[in-house]
């Protein structure tokens, strides 16, 4: 058993306490190799913001949770060096069952996402209690979700989306002991999150996507003032990347994402943590794309995920300071 205090990382609770308070969003960014953890810590210590380095299933494959572990501990020490100690957790993102929440648990993670929400109501609570109860004796924070986001990933997937009904949450907090609460307002996992049908188009053939639904959270933050709500599914999708990917040989296709200013604005409410794993993707694939076609004669990675890191490292600052308002707040 390691504990997360013991690598130096802490829990959600006061982090989302402050950011609260503090009208902004503590960003949670995707993380399965070291140029990105390297870029989310170096942005994070620029602008002096908290993070959640946060690590899906499939990441845990691809990367073992041992050395992802390591990696938490080095980014805390790593942070230090770079000259401002952040406040790191270390989250499962979409933990599928009480086994792989008590193993990330036992493995040094501070805080676990799990994710029951294709459950039908009374399971999902039953499921959610029972990792919550594991948890909390080793005070670590647990996710838990109403509501199901469309979109397909590795190992996310759903068809099609239902947003939280806000009669729900109530119950379904005060049954499970959740410390936050993922909701589904119209955000959805994945580069392409909506089907063009479902846009509109703007004078240069940009794909315009519905609002979110503030309504939703509105009503939501009525019924839990003060709780710690979550957005997944929150990349921007950002079309000069996408433009970029295309442009040097890949075809992506009718991508869309939420925009900036959406998400600027439920940072104002009770949503302190955003998750955005898809725009790192894409900011990567796009500066790989670009280096290898440029300079074909390259084949040391250094030199094209060197400059993929840079870009990465930019994005996130950017995040960090115009959309998720959490720059300054560690
Ligand atoms: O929310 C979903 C994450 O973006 C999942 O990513 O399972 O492909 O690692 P992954
Ligand atoms: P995006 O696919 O929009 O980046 O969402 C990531 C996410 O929700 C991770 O849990
Ligand atoms: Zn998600």
């Amino acid at each position: 058993m390691t504990s997360y205090k013991e690598l130096g990382l802490v829990n959600t609770r006061e982090m989302f306490k402050k950011a609260i308070h503090g009208g902004y969003a503590v960003p949670a960014y995707n993380f399965n190799n070291m140029e990105q953890m390297q870029a989310i810590i170096q942005a994070c210590v620029e602008t002096k913001s908290p993070v959640i380095l946060q690590v899906s299933k499939g990441a845990r494959d691809y990367a073992n949770i041992n050395l992802l572990r390591n990696m938490a501990r080095g980014a805390v020490d790593y942070a230090k060096e770079l000259g401002y100690p952040i406040p790191i957790v270390l989250h499962l993102d979409h933990g599928p069952s009480f086994e792989v929440a008590k193993e990330c648990i036992d493995n040094g993670f501070s805080s676990v996402m799990i994710d029951g929400s294709s459950l039908p109501f009374e399971q999902n609570i039953a499921l959610t209690k029972k990792v919550v109860d594991y948890a909390h004796q080793f005070d670590v924070t647990v996710e838990g979700e109403l509501g199901v986001l469309a979109g397909i990933e590795d190992e996310v997937s759903a068809a099609q989306s239902h947003y939280t009904n806000p009669a729900d949450v109530i119950e379904f907090v005060s049954r499970t002991g959740v410390d936050s609460l993922a909701i589904s307002i119209g955000t959805s996992h994945g580069a392409n999150k909506f089907k063009p049908e479902q846009c509109k188009r703007n004078a240069d053939g940009i794909l315009i996507p519905p609002p979110l639904r503030f309504d939703i959270l509105q009503e939501i933050q009525a019924k839990l003032p003060e709780f710690p709500i979550v957005l997944h599914g929150s990349s921007s999708v950002p079309q000069e990347y996408v433009k970029m990917i295309n442009e040097y040989g890949g075809k992506l296709k009718d991508s869309v994402g939420i925009p900036e200013s959406q998400l600027r604005e439920a940072a104002t409410y009770n949503v302190c943590k955003i998750n955005i794993d898809s725009d790192g993707r894409l900011a990567m694939t796009a500066i790989v794309r670009k280096v290898l076609h440029d300079h074909p004669e390259v084949f040391d990675p250094r030199k094209y995920l060197g400059p993929a890191r840079d870009e990465l490292k930019k994005m996130y600052i950017h995040k960090n300071i115009d959309v998720l308002g959490s720059a300054g707040k560690a």
